[in-house]
């Protein structure tokens, strides 16, 4: 096994659910914490409990949709650790809802935070990652919408695939250059985290179209995507699943099996260019 004490891992969306799963157990195998976050009050909460554990943390309140915010809390994780050994490129947030009926606004967040997120950590980290020239890895949060259509979310997916995207053509772009990055796609199916109350950290930017929250269509794919999202497997378990996969070099990390066989049906309609004929098609079989 890794011995992984006094390495440094970065953290987006670090103050809530995967991200701060993923805090408390680096910090309990002895890694150094930078810890980014746009809600500071919930980033402050969770750095004093780490701190009461001795945890080496540092903690930055941004928008990882702003490159020059990113670009801040990398210089800042750099002076003060010089190093960077797990990049856990992870923010993200979803609003369901039927394409055409979903407000501008909406398309507009949702695609900012998790398309432009993870492309300025992207830019913010990997040039001195692959500057320090040792063993180190990126690991971006698409999830299985990126891989399969999420029916009562078509921005989340739509954003998500393009996580899929960006992160196949880093990992070939990192080996062409010969870096000592390795790059992981996470793909996970559902989660029990705090995803589906994601709107309380939307920044006012956005705001504008709020009659839309009062639809029929949004609060019953909301309720959906709530029921899926509190009934998920749990972060920790979650989190033993990423460390193995790093562990295994195992670029695709899933969390649910019972989604595999439809990538496989998915791909297969599309190497025979046939329609897919409802959404049922990629449906989970109970
Ligand atoms: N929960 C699931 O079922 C699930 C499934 C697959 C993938 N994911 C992905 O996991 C990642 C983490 O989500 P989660 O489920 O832990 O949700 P969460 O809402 O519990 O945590 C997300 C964190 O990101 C922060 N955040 C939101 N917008 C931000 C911004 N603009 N800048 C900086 N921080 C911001 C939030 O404040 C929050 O602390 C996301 O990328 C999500 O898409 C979640």
């Amino acid at each position: 096994m890794v011995d992984y004490q006094g390495k440094v891992a970065v953290i987006t969306g670090a103050a809530s659910g995967v991200g701060r799963g993923l805090a408390l157990y680096c910090a309990s195998i002895g890694m150094k914490l930078a810890l980014g976050d746009i809600n500071g009050g919930k980033l402050r909460e969770l750095a004093k409990e780490l701190k009461a554990q001795n945890a080496d943390v540092l903690t930055y309140v941004f928008n990882v949709a702003k490159d020059q915010e990113f670009k801040a809390f990398a210089e800042k994780t750099i002076t003060e650790f010089n190093a960077v050994d797990i990049f856990f490129n992870n923010a993200g947030v979803s609003v369901p809802g039927e394409i055409w009926s979903l407000p501008a606004e909406e398309w507009k967040w949702v695609m900012d935070v998790n398309v432009l997120g993870p492309v300025n950590g992207i830019r913010a980290f990997v040039p001195f990652m692959i500057a320090q020239d040792k063993d180190c890895c990126v690991v971006n949060t698409a999830s299985i919408a990126g891989l399969l259509p999420a029916f009562n979310a078509p921005v989340y997916s739509a954003s998500k695939h393009a996580v899929v995207g960006l992160t196949e053509v880093l990992n070939f772009q990192l080996q062409d250059v010969g870096a000592k990055v390795r790059a992981f796609l996470l793909c996970p199916g559902y989660i029990a985290t705090n995803l589906h109350n994601c709107m309380e950290n939307r920044p006012s930017d956005y705001t504008g179209a709020d009659d839309y929250f009062q639809s029929s269509d949004f609060k019953e794919r909301y309720d959906i995507m709530a029921a899926n999202v509190i009934n998920g497997i749990s972060v920790e378990k979650l989190v033993a699943v990423i460390f193995d996969a790093l562990e295994k070099d195992q670029y695709y990390i899933h969390t649910h099996e019972e989604f595999l066989p439809l990538i496989g049906k998915r791909a297969s309609n599309i190497v025979k260019g046939r329609r897919p004929r409802s959404p049922g098609q990629y449906k989970v079989q109970k």
